[in-house]
């Protein structure tokens, strides 16, 4: 069977990793592209890359356009994609690229995001651990997903295996990322400016109000933290793509140095998209560009009696357009690497 596919922020940057991936994909046809105030420009006039889609026009993002689809995704600025899936009821599946169904607490909602509260879907990152096993099996014949915000997903990936455990003290994270500015996607912004960030490291967000905090605050309380508390700064740093996420937490108890990183190979060693590198060895954002991969380094400060995870991810493929995919792919049965790379590109 072939599905029919909607895609809609198809001139944005997520939009765009959605639609390079899908066009890989042989069991989608995208038939559909949508977007704002792009509509009636060719894709390729705003996605150059996308040689094997220059057929297709960007038409208006609306429910009845959206209509008809076996999938719709939704890349959107927040607050945006709960006007449309409310007028989804026909679509098998949708997926939300951003954050309007990402969240269960409507009081996070409202202290981090504000506006319509929406109802949460099923979190689209399947090598979570939650309660009894993996966020995957709860993925199994979703018709609803949301995609996760790129840096939560990185930072989430880094603790759980250590809080599932009970090795680190989850009220105590320090999580520091290095942040490229397609994370903040393509509307022109004056401090994303290329003469504002080369050659600049800035920091942006500083001291808890950052939107992926309560996401990450979820992902870890359903790995088993009661009350888990995270000191989060982005930095944006001049790379187009990619997170290098350098989270630490203190040790728990007596937790052995083999009792630490058996918690991540345990988590891991069986995963495609998720790799704990060798002891040793860190991470560069180079490993993972375009590619599905959360690429995890670990250390064991004794002096500092600290867990030091360094995790690279591209923001916009394993970040976001990749956990989409790979979501949809479990969703609907099909393999789950289908479609998904773990391989950079490199240099
Ligand atoms: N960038 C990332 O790394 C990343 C990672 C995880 C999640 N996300 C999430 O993905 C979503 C899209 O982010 P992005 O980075 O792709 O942003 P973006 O590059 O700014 O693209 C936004 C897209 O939404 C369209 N749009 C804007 N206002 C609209 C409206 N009122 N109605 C319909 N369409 C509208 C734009 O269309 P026009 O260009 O035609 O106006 C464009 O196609 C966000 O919710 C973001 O949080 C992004």
């Amino acid at each position: 069977m072939t599905y029919s596919a909607a895609v809609s922020g198809a001139s944005g940057y997520a939009g765009g990793e959605i639609l390079r991936l899908l066009a890989h994909h042989p069991d989608v046809e995208i038939r559909t592209v949508t977007a704002h105030s792009s509509a009636g420009d060719p894709l390729v006039a705003h996605q150059p890359h996308l040689r094997s889609l220059r057929h297709l026009e960007i038409q208006p993002t609306t429910p009845e356009i959206l209509a008809g689809h076996d999938i719709v995704f939704l890349a959107l600025p927040h607050g945006q994609s709960g006007q449309y899936t409310d007028a989804l009821g026909d679509a098998g599946l949708v997926i939300d690229a951003g954050a309007d169904h990402r969240l269960t607490s409507e009081d996070a909602w409202n202290a981090f995001y504000g506006g319509a509260f929406h109802e949460p879907w099923t979190y689209g990152v399947p090598e979570l651990i939650v309660a009894g096993g993996r966020q995957r099996e709860n993925l199994v014949g979703a018709t609803r997903i949301a995609a996760p915000g790129c840096n939560a997903s990185t930072v989430s990936l880094s603790m759980a295996p250590g809080v599932a455990a009970g090795v680190v003290d989850p009220t105590d994270i320090v999580s520091v990322l290095a942040v490229g500015p397609s994370g903040a996607g393509k509307a022109l912004k004056p401090h994303l400016l290329g003469s504002e960030i080369l050659g600049s490291a800035n920091p942006y967000a500083v001291g808890g109000t950052h939107r992926h905090i309560p996401e990450i605050q979820q992902a870890l309380r359903a790995a088993g933290a009661a009350d888990p508390r995270i000191s989060f700064t982005p930095v944006i740093v001049p790379m187009a793509r990619g997170i290098l996420a350098t989270t630490s937490a203190p040790i728990a108890g007596d937790a052995t140095d083999a009792e630490i990183r058996g918690a991540w190979e345990s988590a891991y060693g069986d995963e495609t998209f998720v790799q704990l590198l060798p002891e040793g060895q860190m991470p560069r954002t180079s490993d993972v560009t375009g590619a599905n991969t959360a690429l995890i380094g670990l250390a064991i400060d004794r002096a500092a009696n600290r867990v030091v995870v360094v995790a690279a991810v591209d923001n916009l493929a394993k970040g976001t357009a990749g956990a989409a995919i790979q979501s949809m792919n479990i969703a609907l049965g099909l393999p789950e690497d289908r479609a998904l790379t773990v391989n950079g590109v490199a240099p």
